[in-house]
């Protein structure tokens, strides 16, 4: 279903009203410094949209897991000079909910206030009204642009959205939703899905969800040791979730020809002794050692069917990235999903460990989603309650 958003709002229900933002700032931090900026810049036009209509904004994000109160490692704190930075302007920072409402009023036309960390306040992740009430009240309307915490239904997502009208959906959220929803419901064919990371588990409802609607789903990571396994392959020392071989076998059976598993791994004795790594097939895996990366064969079925493709999804790294040389798989993967861009496929990246494995390269996909386990979750086909909260167009 199609949501109100931020552009169907007319002018008078911005100039000078205050909009509470419910952004998603949870950014990985090195040493107290943003690693990667990449969900803060996403959420700029959507500021400066408001900004230039001569809105007050209003910001509200969690970061990381706090354990229910305040905790200076996740102080939002942390993200208000990159944030200034971005915007070119000052922001101010509140930690005082009880005395948001007058900071927020005194803000000028066009001014930026940034909350502490919402999961500091207990009632965060219970969904709770009466929190939920305290953040209604920093504001005149609700904005949703936080995609990767709309699978959250917390009271800075879920519960806000019942209080204030109107509630509509940000910049980056229909932006995502358009990218994610029209690649599912009306994919220009062949579609190719590519799926990777670490557990199957988690990408199960993902691969029965696409089955029936993609053309191949391309299979990488870990994940795959998992159907090698359900093959009745040798799998050595790789990660393997025994307690999901039958259901892998399933899978098998039900994706038949679309299930594209890897032609052969680059294994090695253990992580640390990579200089020993080698290409095997992939029903040669030697006891003993374990697959950290798909191979060159792997690598050029994997381009030639992207590169064919006139719509591509891709979630999950291919093979263990963070550490050459066995971050050759997800590269090659990132070179074929541009190309296929370059060509005039429909290219989407989901977040988390994909959309780290392209940072800076953005601008070579039609899309890179900033949510990880949200763009799981909307693949999946489940409802997002952040998404679902808000107003219907
Ligand atoms: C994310 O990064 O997945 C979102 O910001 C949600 O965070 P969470 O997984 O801690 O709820
Ligand atoms: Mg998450």
């Amino acid at each position: 279903m199609s949501k109100r958003g931020l552009r169907d709002l007319p002018p008078a229900a911005l100039d000078g009203k205050r909009a509470v933002v419910r952004v998603d700032f949870n950014v990985p931090l090195k040493n107290g410094d943003v690693a990667d900026d990449a969900r803060i810049r996403a959420s700029v036009p959507t500021i400066n949209y408001l900004r230039e209509r001569g809105a007050r904004v209003v910001l509200l994000s969690h970061l990381g897991r706090p354990a229910g109160g305040p905790d200076p490692k996740y102080s939002l704190r942390q993200v208000l000079r990159p944030l200034e930075r971005l915007l070119g302007a000052p922001v101010e920072f509140m930690t005082d909910l009880a005395a948001g409402p007058s900071i927020t009023r005194r803000l000028p036309r066009g001014g930026v206030a940034l909350l502490e960390n919402t999961r500091f306040w207990p009632g965060e992740e219970r969904n709770d009204p009466a929190l939920a009430q305290s953040f209604a009240a920093l504001g005149d309307f609700y904005v949703n642009d936080a995609f990767g915490s709309a699978h959250r239904a917390h009271a800075s997502t879920e519960a806000v959205a019942h209080l204030l009208r109107p509630a509509v959906a940000g910049l980056l959220l229909q932006t995502e939703l358009r990218y994610l929803g029209e690649a599912l419901a009306n994919p220009e064919r062949p579609f190719v899905s590519v799926l990777g990371g670490a557990k199957i588990s988690g990408k199960i409802d993902v691969i029965q969800s696409l089955l029936p609607r993609v053309d191949e789903i391309l299979i990488g990571g870990a994940m795959a040791c998992t159907f090698f396994a359900a093959r009745g392959w040798e799998v050595g020392t790789s990660l393997v979730e025994r307690d999901r071989i039958e259901m892998a076998k399933g899978l098998l059976v039900t994706g038949g020809k679309k299930l594209v598993l890897p032609r052969g791994a680059v294994v090695a004795p253990s992580l640390d002794r990579a200089a020993e790594c080698r290409e095997v097939p992939s029903d040669q895996i030697p006891a003993g050692w374990a697959v950290f990366d798909i191979d060159g064969a792997t690598q050029q079925d994997f381009r030639a069917r992207i590169v064919a493709a006139r719509t591509v999804v891709w979630n999950g790294p291919m093979g263990v990235f963070e550490k050459p040389p066995f971050d050759a798989g997800t590269r090659a993967v990132a070179e074929a999903l541009a190309d296929a861009k370059k060509k005039g496929a429909v290219v989407v990246v989901g977040g988390g460990d994909s959309a780290a494995a392209v940072a800076g390269h953005e601008d070579q996909f039609s899309h890179v989603s900033t949510g990880g386990g949200a763009s799981l979750e909307f693949l999946e086909g489940k409802t997002l309650p952040g998404v679902a909260a808000l107003e219907d167009a």
